[in-house]
């Protein structure tokens, strides 16, 4: 059959949906040259047909009810922006109706991915989820094609922009928490209820979509350890730089002898790290792969246009592939099932900040502590002295987080300490 265009269903026009829309009306041309054939969107589906839209669409592209997209036996490609987990039962059965599916959703691929895509695979179709890590910045792609030819051994990145966005302006702008948060809103860069980023959940759910790629395994969302930075406090930012780091939210993963770790929590980074200059929204992914070496990813983490760049580069993959028969987008279907490793495994630095009394007698009983649990002490400063009470700051040599975890238990049954004020991992490579 000769068709003359390659046709799309859209789920959702909001931020990326109009975002993708745009990109399609701007580079239309180039868009058609690329993929080979025009590429035409039949019908959105939005809950309001009334709601005034960032993009210019024709009216009647817009419907409510889903089945005009899902049994429209001439639409090839369904691209799901609406977001969160109920958007699965749409995406399963475009697939049972043999539609290429397109998505940006994190949540979904993260919680579902390995089941979606098995679907798709006994269906002779495929799931494109370059969007839904990274917003504009190739992650997907580069791990499952380009850096192929290697043992991936760690990952690091910082990839929710929204934490990375008040961290910056914490350090660079000696803001409080509240403050940077509220600004965050105000700018768009946070949502009005930010729990998800704040808490480390958003790049948790990346992060089991990353390493699932990376260590070819696949990734259950409930063994990655999560931490957020809605307890981080500016003067812990403050002492962090003068100790040479910078604070960042980072989601790593790597593949040990034992099994992978994989984690997300706020750790202190080395001023010379490329990531510590990853700054306000932006997002970045550390590779370290066993023959290309150590290679960085960088750019827009999210945002209409960026986010729809991601998603037309995937359409303009499915349109090749239907209009030249040719399948460029490998289904990954991961076949391991690798055990993840406890936290408490571990070997990691840490920085901790305690108030004691001033007296005589704290130091060698705080170092006496972690001699006793085989931790060693890198930098121990005392940060102000005020009325009797001094504030403490220390960075250990890594050691197994079993080891520091009793010593931290030992220093706070120590009566010179009067408390543990925060205690954050410092990554040095
Ligand atoms: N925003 C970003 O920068 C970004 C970056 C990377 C990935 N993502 C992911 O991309 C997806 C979309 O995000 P977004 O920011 O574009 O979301 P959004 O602005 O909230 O847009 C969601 C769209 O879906 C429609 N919709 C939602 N539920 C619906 C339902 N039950 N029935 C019909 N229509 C429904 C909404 O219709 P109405 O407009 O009529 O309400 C809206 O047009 C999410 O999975 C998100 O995680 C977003």
């Amino acid at each position: 059959m000769v068709r003359d265009a390659v046709k799309v269903g859209l789920l959702g026009l909001g931020t990326v949906g109009a975002g993708v829309m745009k990109i399609l009306q701007i580079n239309s041309e180039q868009i058609r040259s690329r993929a080979g054939i025009n590429i035409e969107v039949k019908k959105i589906l939005v809950r309001d047909l009334k709601k005034p839209r960032a993009v210019e669409v024709e009216s009647s592209l817009l419907t409510t009810n889903v089945t005009e997209i899902l049994e429209d036996p001439e639409i090839d490609v369904v691209i799901e922006l609406m977001g969160g987990l109920a958007a699965r039962v749409h995406v399963e059965e475009a697939l049972r109706r043999k539609k290429y599916v397109i998505t940006a959703n994190k949540d979904l691929m993260a919680t579902a991915g390995a089941s979606l895509l098995r679907l798709a695979r006994d269906n002779g179709r495929n799931i494109y989820y370059e969007a839904s890590v990274g917003g504009g910045i190739p992650l997907i792609r580069p791990l499952k094609h380009s850096l192929g030819a290697n043992k991936i051994l760690r990952l690091v990145g910082i990839i929710n922009g929204t934490t990375n966005y008040i961290l910056t302006r914490m350090d660079l702008e000696n803001m409080e928490f509240n403050d940077a948060l509220a600004e965050a809103q105000a700018r768009g860069f946070a949502e009005q209820n930010p729990e998800n980023d704040l808490e480390g959940k958003d790049a948790a759910y990346k992060l089991s979509i990353l390493a699932g790629l990376a260590f070819n395994s696949q990734i259950h969302f409930d063994t990655v350890n999560v931490e957020g930075i809605s307890n981080l406090k500016q003067r812990d930012i403050l002492y962090a730089r003068e100790l040479g780091f910078t604070i960042k939210l980072l989601a790593i993963g790597e593949e040990r002898a034992d099994g992978l770790t994989l984690r997300v929590h706020p750790a202190l980074v080395p001023l010379t790290h490329p990531l510590a200059g990853v700054l306000y929204e932006n997002n970045a992914l550390y590779v370290e792969g066993n023959a290309v070496g150590e290679v960085m990813f960088y750019g827009p983490g999210a945002g209409a246009l960026p986010t729809g760049s991601s998603v037309v580069a995937d359409l303009i993959d499915v349109a090749r592939t239907i209009n030249h028969h040719v399948e460029n987008g490998i289904i990954e279907i991961a076949f391991h099932d690798k055990k993840v490793v406890p936290l408490e495994e571990l070997e990691s630095a840490f920085y901790l900040r305690l108030l004691a009394e001033d007296q005589s007698g704290v130091f060698a009983g705080l170092a006496n502590a972690f001699s006793e649990e085989m931790v060693s002490l890198d930098m121990i400063i005392q940060k102000r002295s005020r009325e009797g009470e001094a504030e403490i700051v220390l960075v250990t040599h890594a050691e197994k987080e079993k080891s520091f975890n009793a010593a931290l238990a030992s220093i706070q049954k120590f009566s010179g300490i009067k408390a543990v004020k925060s205690v954050y991992r410092v990554i040095r490579k």
